[in-house]
């Protein structure tokens, strides 16, 4: 994918498959970056859940906050069930979209066109302006219809980024796997972190 020109205006949908830390270690990583001006930030219902199960979070308030232990003024969180919000519009500038980690109800929605929350509306609106989706989908194993699905949305022009994290970075920690994998989810829209693991051939 080419690099974004100004990678400046970021939507950051986090839904409700396993992988609450990678939505924490990206937006820890979008909000030190000072190439990003602003991060828009939807939660799905479900991610709530997953996040109490697997962050010992709670409450939708605050939680970008929550997520990584400080505020940002960068981050505009949007409840879900906002259409009207900015990111629901063709015309608002998102430069590119992450659905980090994207659940497989979410994939159907966005494969489908069915748009009837912000982060299906949002992701639709990236795929009719052509403008990058990354959808870190997450399940195994796959049925045919995520199959299916995950095809639909690559054909419609998103990009498939499965959250599945490296090994031969020899990560010691649950959080080094994870930023390893949101190094390259954002790499992959333009934006490389100089702190990222670059593999070297002997
Ligand atoms: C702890 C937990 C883990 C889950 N993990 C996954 C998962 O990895 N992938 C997935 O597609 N759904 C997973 N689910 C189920 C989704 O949350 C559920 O299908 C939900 O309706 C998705 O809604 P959303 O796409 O609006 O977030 C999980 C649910 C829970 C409670």
């Amino acid at each position: 994918m080419p690099e974004v020109a100004q990678p400046r205006n970021i939507s950051l949908a986090v839904t409700g498959a396993s992988g609450s830390i990678y939505a924490a270690e990206i937006l820890r990583a979008l909000v030190a970056d000072t190439r990003v001006t602003k991060i828009n930030f939807v939660v799905s219902g479900s991610s709530l859940r997953v996040l109490a199960e697997e962050l010992h979070l709670s409450g939708r308030n605050d939680l970008a906050e929550k997520l990584i232990g400080a505020a940002s003024p960068k981050i505009q969180q949007h409840t879900e069930s906002d259409i009207g919000a900015n990111i629901a519009s063709g015309s608002y500038p998102t430069a590119a979209m992450i659905i980090l980690p994207c659940s497989m109800g979410t994939l159907a929605h966005i494969a489908n066109g069915l748009a009837d929350n912000l982060i299906h509306r949002a992701a639709d609106v990236c795929l009719k302006e052509n403008r990058p989706l990354i959808l870190c989908v997450r399940e195994t194993p796959f049925n045919r219809i995520h199959l299916r699905n995950m095809q639909l949305a690559s054909d419609a022009g998103a990009t498939i980024f499965p959250a599945i994290p490296t090994l031969y970075n020899h990560p010691q920690t649950t959080q080094d796997m994870a930023r390893n994998f949101i190094h390259r989810v954002l790499a992959h829209i333009g934006l490389p972190q100089p702190n990222a693991y670059q593999w070297q051939p002997d």
